[in-house]
């Protein structure tokens, strides 16, 4: 078996066996079980606990051997001290690979223990994610192999995390942020499959638009930055590298044994490589949600319409501190939109529409500008007022771009404002268009997917360059 083999029975098991799963609800072999049968895995699902006849209505084996059945995925749910035996067991029953839940190993300075299990796992031809891990969600085949919350929302967002307990809280806050995924990966320890194998397989998903990873540290320098700059010419990858600081840096150290490694030299390399760097969760997030919904930028001017000059300026510091700087609006657009704004509207880019235009008006000039075949993106921004109401504005521009057939150019909103700003968001959100509060965070996000747009054409030349002839 070849490993890109383990890697797909990772994504797509034909069948999946817990080892550990506990008869007793609230354990974690329990919870495992549970979501593999109610999040609806449509493969054979084998229960394996030697002291259970049957667990959740499934019939239990002692071993993986005694099945006596294929088993592509073994998880992994007992004592560290057992994880060995129970590793040589599945590999000699022809799994062919083990997400490996249990924590104690490397982290706890006992890498002895853990490169036994590879070392095991490896004699088989078996592949081991983890140790230290929550597990795996795979959306399109329905297989929630974790102890996170059950009801992940279907996306395309592929999500790898090399911390478990912030992971599986990311997980939560998914879900309530309507935010689908792909896939959810928990790396752990990564002793065996790293990023770069998974970002091997995530590059050919077509389940997968962009790949976000939560990165403490790599170990394989080398082989993560060759296989991200592949990656980063087909798909986004966006990297939040937690440890930015000396202290940071110290708490990664204790936290997953990884080397933090040095802040500059990682992010140069992420720049050489096309990898688009957030500084933080939310920014991450709300960079993979546009990216996920939204067509890709294809150059042309971006203009920025508001209806709040303020607004306008952050939007516009905002777009600058991330190297893009606004030009003139096209002529076609200023003639079209000077038509029906009023006369001290500011007809430069940001167009300020100004605060007394009502519903009608807003949305009239950010359709101009969306439909302006020279503008290339357009970046909404509103601030609420008594003269117009977010949640109609939300419905209106959702109804005039289902009008025209969806989106071809990318298109981010922010309503800034009180309650009905929320709803109008959500609504935004669950009809395809990016909507965030903040117009630092739409603009930051817009200018994402520029720039990812812009760096990967400069990687490819880069890649071209270097290709033997
Ligand atoms: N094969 C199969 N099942 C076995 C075996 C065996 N050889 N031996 C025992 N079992 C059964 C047990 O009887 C038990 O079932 P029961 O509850 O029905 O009796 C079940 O397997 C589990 O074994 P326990 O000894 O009860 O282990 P427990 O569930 O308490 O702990 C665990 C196991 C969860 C793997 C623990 O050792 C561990 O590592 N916890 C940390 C996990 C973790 O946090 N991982 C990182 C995630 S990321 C984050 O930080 C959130």
């Amino acid at each position: 078996m070849s490993m890109d083999e383990a890697v797909k029975a990772l994504f797509r098991p034909k069948s999946v066996a817990v080892v550990g799963a506990s008869r007793k609800p609230g354990k974690i072999g329990y919870e495992i079980l549970s979501n593999i049968i109610k999040y609806g895995y449509k493969g054979r699902i084998y229960p394996v606990n030697p002291k259970a006849d049957k667990i959740l209505g499934l019939k239990a084996y002692p071993s993986v051997k005694s099945i006596g059945e294929e088993v592509d995925m073994v998880v992994v749910s007992v004592p560290a001290k057992l994880v060995p035996q129970v590793i040589e067991d599945s590999g000699e029953a022809g799994a062919k690979v083990a997400v490996v839940i249990s924590s104690g190993f490397k982290e706890i300075g006992r890498a002895d223990l853990e490169e036994e299990i590879v070392r095991r796992a490896r004699k088989h031809g078996m592949r081991i994610l983890g140790p230290n891990i929550f597990g795996i969600v795979y959306t399109p085949i329905r297989l929630n192999a974790s102890f996170g919350p059950t009801d992940v929302i279907p996306g395309k967002i592929a999500f790898i995390t090399q911390s478990g307990a912030l992971g599986i809280a990311l997980m939560g806050m998914t879900i309530v942020e309507r935010i689908g995924v792909s896939s959810i990966i928990s790396i752990g320890n990564k002793a065996d499959i790293d990023d770069a194998d998974l970002l091997e397989y995530l590059v050919e998903d077509p389940n997968t638009k962009v790949i976000l990873i939560y990165l403490e540290g790599v170990e394989d320098g080398r082989k993560f930055m060759k296989t991200a700059m592949e990656v980063s010419t087909k798909k986004p990858i966006i990297v939040i590298k937690a440890g930015r600081t000396e202290v940071g840096a110290r708490a990664v150290a204790s936290h997953t044994g990884s080397l933090a490694g040095n802040v500059a030299i990682y992010a140069t390399l992420f720049k050489q490589t096309g990898i688009l760097q957030a500084m933080n969760v939310e920014e991450a997030f709300d960079w993979a949600r546009a990216m996920a919904y939204l067509p890709e930028y294809k150059g042309g001017p971006l203009v920025v319409v508001t209806n709040g000059g303020g607004a306008g300026v952050l939007a516009t510091d905002t777009l600058a501190e991330r190297g893009i700087y606004l030009e003139k609006p096209p002529k076609s657009l200023v003639d079209e939109v000077r038509t029906f704004l009023p006369p001290f509207a500011s007809l430069a880019n940001p167009i300020d529409v100004t605060g007394m235009m009502g519903n009608e008006g807003y949305v009239r000039a950010v359709m101009a500008a969306l439909k302006n075949p020279e503008v290339g993106a357009v970046l909404a921004l509103y601030c609420q007022t008594a003269v117009s109401d977010p949640t109609v504005i939300a419905s209106m521009l959702i109804n005039e771009v289902r009008a025209m057939g969806g989106l071809s150019k990318p298109l981010v909103v922010s309503m800034i404002g009180g309650e009905e700003c929320y709803w109008a968001i959500t609504k935004l959100n669950a009809n395809g268009i990016p909507a965030y509060l903040m117009p630092e965070r739409a603009a930051s996000t817009i200018a994402s997917l520029i720039n990812y747009v812009k760096s990967r054409e400069e990687v490819k030349k880069r890649l071209e360059a270097i290709a033997p002839h």
